[in-house]
């Protein structure tokens, strides 16, 4: 049994991540320029694998972005998006709009191959054992308890089910802590994210085997350091941890963290760095150990070792 979580992110406000996603929903599509390229990645990697899922769930689904790319894959599976934010799912209900919706009581609707749920990833309103392949992207690190998370992310997932996901990892927005650092020396405006190798453990400890993780590390370049943060905002990525400063954040000192952004300029443009973790791990009463495992069970491999592998298992 591995340690608990090291490096833990700081407690979240779940109704502040929902309030801040449902006000950024009608921009989010327009700014999520980062999490439709991710969401290709991992469509991707789905595609190197021969898995035939009947029912696939998509967690923090936000707007679809993913969903659409699995239902397009798995024509013939039952694909459920479920997202703590009803305003997001309603932009999802765009997207995939193309297919006939047929509106069930509530907060719970569906389509030829989607069943679009406004619930939460803590607590999923679906039966034990009940799903092949549980997709996520870019929600985890929305998630201050990972444990909770991957132990309900494992009870839904049947035994030899797929978890694939992608999260953020430390270096993410790397400029805009040190432009805080500099401004005044704590970088606790800007979310806390979570190593590869502590989310590895994470699901060792929550009934998941073989992990597999690796990092992808895009910049994005703006023109000014306000671009930045009017994304942010436009994707409701704001801080969301409890012990962030409260209070008014005075206009001196965000203007002396926007001077202090402009000394990080690179070849005329302003960066603003995204470590994408990626993972997937397949739900087991046991880890199988292996010639390239570390000692928490994780194992670091290439694309096309990992499509030799979900070949053989499937
Ligand atoms: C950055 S968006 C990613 C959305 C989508 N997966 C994509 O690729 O565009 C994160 C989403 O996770 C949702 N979310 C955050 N915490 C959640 C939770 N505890 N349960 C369910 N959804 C959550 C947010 O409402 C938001 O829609």
């Amino acid at each position: 049994m591995s340690e608990p979580l090291k490096h833990s992110t700081p407690p979240v406000n779940r109704s502040h991540i929902k309030q801040h996603f449902s006000h950024a929903a009608p921009t989010y599509d327009e700014a999520a320029i980062l999490q439709k390229t991710v969401a290709e990645r991992v469509d991707e990697r789905l595609a190197l694998t021969t898995l035939d899922p009947r029912v696939i769930v998509d967690i923090g689904a936000g707007t679809g972005l993913l969903t659409e790319k699995v239902i397009q894959r798995y024509p013939q599976a039952s694909v459920i998006a479920i997202d703590l934010s009803l305003a997001m799912l309603k932009h999802a209900e765009q997207r995939l709009k193309k297919r006939k919706f047929n509106w069930l009581p509530q907060s719970i609707w569906q389509n030829n191959g989607a069943t679009l749920l406004n619930a939460d990833a803590y607590a999923l309103p679906l039966a034990d054992n009940s799903v092949d392949l549980l997709v996520s992207n870019l929600m985890l690190q929305w998630c201050d308890d990972l444990d909770s998370v991957f132990a309900e992310f494992r009870r839904v997932l049947r035994p030899e089910g797929l978890i694939m996901f992608t999260t953020f990892g430390p270096d993410t927005l790397k400029e805009l802590k040190q432009a805080w650092a500099i401004t005044d020396g704590v970088d606790a405006h800007v979310n806390q994210f979570v190593d590869m190798h502590d989310i590895g453990d994470a699901l060792i400890r929550n009934g998941f085997g073989q992990p597999v993780m690796d990092v992808e590390h895009f910049t994005l370049t703006y023109d000014k350091p306000m671009g930045v943060l009017k994304d942010l905002k436009a994707i409701g990525a704001t801080n969301a941890s409890l012990n962030r400063s409260k209070g008014l954040m005075g206009k001196q000192r965000f203007h002396n963290m926007l001077e202090a952004y402009e000394t990080l300029r690179s070849e005329g443009k302003i960066p603003a760095t995204y470590e994408v973790v990626h993972g997937h791990a397949w739900a087991a009463q046991e880890v199988i150990k292996g010639p390239a495992r570390d000692r928490a069970g994780l194992v670091e491999i290439s694309l096309d070792e990992f499509a030799k592998q979900t070949k053989q298992l499937k």
